[in-house]
Formats: structure tokens, C-alpha cells, sequence
């Protein structure tokens, strides 16, 4: 679904993006793993078109998205969260997932009566499938941090994206909120067939709910493959997990 070849990206002479490559099949959850500063961010914001890559390719689909703008990146199918909250804290949580299903349908405020019923009751049902409709008169910023980033993924899947990113969707959360996420991803990839692309430093839910793993190391691929794979990658060992980990 995702071909990612020798993608290269420099901020003034730093580079932060060294030599990423990834392929993403269809219907699989697969993480990016690496240190912190490795550069996983960048490259979620050079899929997303948030960055421009300085040479390489991106591949979605057959369609090669590499210049492509984050506008054009989202109408293809890829939605993402981002690791900071990312939600209108002013506006209520049925205001919010009202927003993203308006934008889905690329509609705006001024609708006809019966439009609104069904905007109503879209909205009604994408805040039940998360579990949040007894929240939906609440000001997001009244929301505890986990409730906030499934909203969070939920605006993200309020586009339809055929590929959701996830950039560290548990950072900073209880063992309770974490395994709330995990349940969520399982859900959205066994369920509604969802291809996700996270990146997360927790390894353990990593080897948990991925079926393809990459590592990213200063800005380079060292590795990608099944879980197992990299679990006895000798490279891997050696630059990231550290022995102790994957006896
Ligand atoms: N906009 C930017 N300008 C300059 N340096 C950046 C920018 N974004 C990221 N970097 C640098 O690129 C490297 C990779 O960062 P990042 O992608 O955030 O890593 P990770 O998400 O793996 O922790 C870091 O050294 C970071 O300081
Ligand atoms: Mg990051």
C-alpha cells in the first residue's frame, strides 16, 4: 500500500532522514521503532507532506505522493494523529467529530434540514464506536489525556483514511489509557481491515500488536520484517534493543 525508497531529508546540513525505506502492506499494522531523535517523526511528516523530502520516493497506492501537499496526501487516504494533542479544546466533543465528518463530506455549516439530521446522526455514531457519547456535550479540554487521544484518533478517522498514522499514541500515558490504544488498534485492524503506521518507544506493545516491524536508526533503515526477525536481527541488537531485551 506504502513504498518508501531511499528517502532522504536534511534540515541545514543535519541530516534527519539518512536513508528510510518501508513498505506498508495492505491491511497490516506495522511499527516504526528507533531511539528518540532517530527520526520517525520526520518521517511521518514527510509522508504526510508536512516536510519535503530532499530526494527518495514515496509511493501510496501506485500513486507516487512524494511532492504532494498534506491536503492532497489526506484526499488519497492517509489520515494521521499527532503526538501532541491535536483536538479544538474550546469546542465541545460532538462539535469536534462533527468538524471531521463536515470535512469528510467536504460540507460546510450552511446545511438543509435534513443534511443536518444526518450530519447528527453520523456524528452520533462515530462518538458511540469510540465510546464517548456520554461525553459529547463536555469541552474537550475537561477530558482526562486518554479520552483526549481517542478523540484524537477519531477526528483522524473522521476523513476515511485508508491508511492511518499514529505518531506515538500512548506517549505519557497510564498502563489503564495505554491498554485502552492497544484494544482501539486491534479493533480498527481486525474489524474495519484499517492499515496502520505507528511509531511508539514502548517495545513490548510494539511486538504485541504490529505484524511488520522497521527500525530507524540515526535516519537510516537497519531493518524491516516480521517481528521475530527483528527480535534476533543482530543489527538491531546492537543499535537499539540491547541484549537484555531480546533474550
Ligand atoms: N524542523 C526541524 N528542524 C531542525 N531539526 C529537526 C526538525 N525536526 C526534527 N529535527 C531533528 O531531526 C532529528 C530527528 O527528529 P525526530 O524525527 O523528531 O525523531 P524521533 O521522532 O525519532 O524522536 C532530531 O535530531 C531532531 O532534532
Ligand atoms: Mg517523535
Amino acid at each position: 500500500m506504502l513504498q518508501i525508497e531511499q528517502l532522504k531529508k536534511s534540515f541545514e546540513g543535519y541530516q534527519a532522514i539518512a536513508n528510510a525505506n518501508l513498505s506498508v502492506p495492505q491491511g497490516e499494522v506495522v511499527a516504526v521503532i528507533g531511539p528518540n531523535g532517530a527520526g520517525k517523526s520526520t518521517l511521518f511528516n514527510l509522508i504526510t507532506g508536512h516536510l519535503t523530502a530532499d530526494s527518495g520516493s514515496i509511493r501510496f497506492q501506485e500513486t507516487d505522493i512524494t511532492q504532494f501537499t498534506p491536503h492532497q496526501i489526506c484526499h488519497h487516504g492517509i489520515g494521521r494523529s499527532f503526538q501532541l494533542i491535536n483536538i479544538f479544546s474550546s469546542l465541545t466533543v460532538f462539535e469536534n467529530i462533527q468538524t471531521a465528518v463536515l470535512a469528510k463530506h467536504r460540507l460546510d455549516r450552511k446545511l438543509f434540514k435534513p443534511a443536518k439530521k444526518l450530519l447528527k446522526e453520523e456524528t452520533l455514531e462515530v462518538l458511540n464506536s469510540f465510546g464517548l457519547v456520554r461525553y459529547k456535550d463536555h469541552l474537550c479540554s475537561s477530558l482526562s489525556y486518554g479520552d483526549q487521544k481517542v478523540l484524537e484518533i477519531a477526528i483522524a478517522l473522521g476523513s476515511k483514511p485508508k491508511l492511518l498514522l499514529l505518531d506515538e499514541p500512548t506517549a505519557g500515558m497510564s498502563p489503564d489509557e495505554t491498554n485502552r490504544i492497544v484494544q482501539l488498534i486491534k479493533r480498527l485492524s481486525k474489524d474495519e481491515g484499517l492499515t496502520i503506521l505507528l511509531t511508539e518507544h514502548d517495545t513490548d506493545l510494539v511486538f504485541d500488536v504490529a505484524q511488520k516491524i522497521m527500525v530507524l536508526h540515526q535516519g537510516e533503515t537497519i531493518a524491516q520484517g516480521l517481528p521475530e526477525d527483528i527480535r534476533s536481527d543482530k543489527s538491531v541488537q546492537k543499535a537499539y534493543l540491547g541484549e537484555a531485551e531480546v533474550c
